[in-house]
């Protein structure tokens, strides 16, 4: 019910908060560095933090909403995504960012039902911005409502794409690489390379980027960001063009439908859609 979700929207608010304190604790400490280690790949790291962050962000989850599931990155033995509504966390997003003390990096909590996104809220406490967004009521930054820029044409387009962190074989960077030549020659308007998929698709929201594409993600990576892209009148899609899907590790965010499938023309001309770590 409405009401509920707004109890879900405050909790989560609340959790991504306190979780956003820590950070900035942290950052005043400048000791992530000292607590780095690697997960599947050496680009892919951890820290205490994301851990800390994890584990006081589920504390109040699980208290407001004891009987939903929760899908969380740092938690071993992850359960697949089910029907059931499920609290979908990345504690820090953005580890890299977090670790070399870059701004870009925030808390996502995102709540799904029946696989779909449909609350979420991003905190980027260095910028000190929060997003929400609910199904059917619109996206907001601390309280004002954001919208994406609408750009229709790749050749005004800023586009963010990421170097994946789960390989650098080389098809993957042959892959990386043939992308990016094939936009630079469009010409698309410009390019960046993020590190926060969240910070990423928040900013295509509030207008500050028009697209961002990325294979090797994970729901906790786009949960919340594809709420609050979507409300601001943003498109998720596959990157293939295809509907979106939590769970493909694929994801394709524009500033509006036509931008989105002028990019999946180019993306399926590469092949973008496979997480095969060659
Ligand atoms: C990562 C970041 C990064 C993206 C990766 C994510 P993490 O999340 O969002 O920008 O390229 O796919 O896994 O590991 O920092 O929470």
């Amino acid at each position: 019910s409405t009401e509920d979700l707004n109890r879900y929207l405050d909790e989560a608010v609340a959790a991504a908060q306190e979780a956003g304190n820590l950070m900035l604790e942290c950052f005043a400490r400048n000791d992530a560095q000292a607590s780095v280690e690697e997960k599947s790949s050496p680009a892919d790291l951890v820290t205490k933090y994301d851990r800390q962050v994890e584990e006081l962000v589920l504390k109040r989850l699980r208290t407001a909403a004891p009987d939903f599931r929760v899908l969380a990155e740092e938690t071993a033995n992850k359960e697949e995504l089910t029907d059931a509504p499920t609290w979908i966390v990345d504690p820090i997003d953005g580890t890299t960012n977090f670790i070399h003390r870059q701004a870009e990096c925030c808390v996502l909590i995102g709540l799904a039902v029946k696989k779909k996104a449909v609350l979420g809220v991003c905190f980027i406490p260095k910028l000190d911005e929060l997003y929400t967004a609910v199904q059917g009521r619109g996206a907001y930054c601390n309280g004002r409502r954001v919208v994406s820029s609408g750009c229709k044409d790749l050749t005004t387009a800023l586009v963010n794409l990421h170097l994946p962190s789960y390989s650098r074989g080389p098809k993957v960077v042959d892959r990386i690489l043939g992308i990016s030549r094939d936009l630079l020659a469009h010409p698309i308007r410009a390019m960046r390379c993020g590190g926060s998929a969240g910070v990423d698709m928040v900013h295509v929201a509030r207008g500050r980027l028009d697209a961002y594409f990325e294979v090797g993600i994970y729901p906790w990576d786009v949960c919340a960001g594809q709420v609050i892209v979507e409300e601001a009148g943003g498109v998720c899609c596959d990157t293939l063009g295809g509907d979106f899907d939590l769970a493909s590790r694929r994801v394709l965010v524009a500033a509006s439908p036509e931008l989105a499938s002028q990019l999946a023309v180019h993306l399926r001309n590469h092949s973008y859609s496979s997480v095969e770590a060659e």
